[in-house]
């Protein structure tokens, strides 16, 4: 869509790996991919008109302060994008017990029960981290067509999408006289 890309990763191998794949297709080749952290470009002062962190909040530490970083890499007024795993039994059957120990898509142990984050949280997470959420949508896959398709469901895997927010200056109390 003529955006200019830069794709990170916090492991070198992945980094690698997205390289080649991108180097592929002409309409990716262009993305410029490093290996740091969402945190070491904010101490770079590097800011975007769009930040898209996929199917990352759930394996960090501290979310809140990874959504803080996203928020300060996203320009005022600019758009912010998460998509996750949300914390629902059905997400527990298919996303960790389907997807992991019976279909074997994904490493066993990826992903844990208690990193797992809601849409009810991430709303109030981005809200912290001075992104205001405009929309949702949920992924759900369809085993007889083998794809994936956006849903209103979103208690499995889903999207949001976000508008960080101008900061606007206290205003200080007048004196009275
Ligand atoms: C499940 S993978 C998702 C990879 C890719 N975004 C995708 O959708 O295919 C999670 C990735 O997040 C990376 N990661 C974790 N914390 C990070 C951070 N603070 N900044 C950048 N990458 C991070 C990990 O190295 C890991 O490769």
């Amino acid at each position: 869509m003529g955006a200019t890309v830069t794709g990170i990763d916090a492991v070198d191998k992945n980094i690698k790996i997205a390289s080649v794949h991108a180097a592929s297709d002409p309409s990716t080749a262009s993305i410029e991919y490093c290996c740091t952290t969402a945190e070491d470009l904010v101490k770079e002062n590097k800011q975007f008109d769009a930040v898209i962190s996929l199917e990352v909040i759930e394996h960090v530490a501290d979310p809140l302060g990874f959504c803080e970083s996203l928020s300060a890499l996203t320009v005022p007024n600019g758009a912010t994008v998460i998509s996750t795993i949300s914390r629902s039994m059905r997400a527990y059957a298919t996303a960790i017990v389907a997807a992991e120990y019976i279909l074997n898509w994904l490493p066993k142990g990826t992903h844990h029960w208690s990193k797992l984050i809601t849409p009810e949280e991430l709303v109030l997470i981005l809200e912290r981290a001075s992104i205001s959420v405009q929309e949702m949508a949920g992924f759900v896959y369809n085993p007889l067509r083998g794809e994936w398709s956006l849903s209103d469901d979103i208690s499995v895997n889903y999207i949001a999408y976000g508008i960080k927010k101008v900061e606007t200056p206290s205003v200080e109390p007048q004196s009275q006289v």
